[in-house]
């Protein structure tokens, strides 16, 4: 079968990381998908950038819109961020009959009900599991792995940025602002840090969870949002000389009226595996009738991290779009003689 064709809007951080995650495991990948996955086509502003990212085979160009157009991409990946022009594209590639893959979860949790409206006009796919907790398969988790249960509520750290600062806040006594500096440094931050420090990254993440989880819309204005901007290093000092720890938390509980949505610093007692999450790293919490309680830790951010997100939606895509039935569901894809081989 011929491989997918893949067209990639923007080749930053997470597009390269596409390439050489796709490139260095292609043998796997492609048993794993049924097929090969092939990125044919770059869209980026900086042409130069990502010639030197993607190497020989692969179109470049400067219009993300050459893409859109090409009949022979099968699916779009949105790396471009934000909502403006990434709303457009959007619905552009889908309008022209493409699955999208995006990392987007600004563009999503505040224009989802749009776009996941208009692909389901058309019958293709939107998949998201980059947008949330990065290189965590939270969105599997909940889409499939918890898919016999009633969730009753999830609770994560969801953006690295704020849980790094409070770390370092409170291992090296460093301020806000220099905490925050070195966020920005280390690359974790959003472009506009304020999304971030704010909890309106975070809010936007747990909304996207909790549509998946509880079967609702994407209503990210119904969530209470405040970030940590307002806390200062005595505040952390207390709450551990009172056995907590302060976190910000993404929240979403059933409740008598129906869904709750909230984003804030939560006080966790120290004990608590999630209160021992630390620097940018994430994990989020789910509690269905059926399972009981579930944790999921991992990297929430970076370039490899992301990009195991967006290579495992494109082989979700990959797999829908195989002759043989077999590849639907993923497989154990055994290589003849490794055991033989690992056991000397
Ligand atoms: N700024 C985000 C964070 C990046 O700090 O978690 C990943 O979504």
């Amino acid at each position: 079968m011929k491989p997918i064709q893949v067209g990639l809007l923007g080749a930053g951080t997470v597009g390269s990381g596409v390439f050489k995650v796709l490139s260095r495991n292609q043998e796997e990948i492609q048993r794993r998908a049924g097929r090969g996955i092939q990125i044919t086509m770059v869209a980026d502003l900086d042409v130069e950038r990502a010639r030197s990212i993607v190497g020989d085979g692969v179109q470049v160009v400067s219009d993300a819109r050459a893409v859109i157009a090409n009949p022979d991409i099968d699916i779009v990946v949105e790396l471009i961020g934000g909502y403006g022009i990434a709303k457009a594209l959007v619905l552009e590639a889908i309008a022209a009959g493409k699955h999208v893959v995006t990392a987007n979860k600004a563009l999503l949790a505040v224009h989802g009900s749009e776009i996941f409206a208009a692909a389901s006009a058309k019958g293709v796919m939107v998949a998201f599991e980059a947008a949330v907790a990065g290189g965590i398969p939270i969105i599997k988790a909940l889409r499939e792995g918890l898919t016999a249960n009633r969730i009753q509520w999830l609770a994560g750290i969801i953006n690295g940025t704020t849980n790094f600062i409070l770390s370092e806040m409170r291992d090296k006594g460093l301020d806000f602002d220099a905490a925050l500096k070195d966020a920005q440094r280390l690359g974790y931050a959003e472009a506009d840090p304020t999304f971030d420090i704010e909890g309106v990254d975070a809010a936007h993440k747990v909304t996207l969870m909790s549509a998946i989880a509880f079967g609702i819309p994407v209503q990210f204005d119904k969530a209470y949002v405040e970030g940590i901007t307002q806390l200062a290093a005595q505040d952390i000092k207390y709450a551990e000389q009172l056995g907590y720890r302060i976190k910000l938390l993404g929240i979403s509980r059933r409740v008598d009226k129906g869904i709750e949505l909230r984003v804030h610093p939560s006080l966790v007692p120290a004990k608590r595996l999630i209160a021992n999450v630390e620097g940018a790293m994430n994990a989020v919490v789910v509690h269905g009738d059926a399972v009981g309680t579930t944790l999921y830790y991992g990297k929430g951010a970076g370039s490899e991290p992301t990009a195991s997100a967006v290579i495992a939606d494109l082989v979700d895509i990959a797999r829908l779009h195989t002759a043989d039935p077999h590849h639907r569901v993923p497989h154990l894809a055994f290589q003849p003689g490794t055991l033989q081989d690992a056991m000397g």
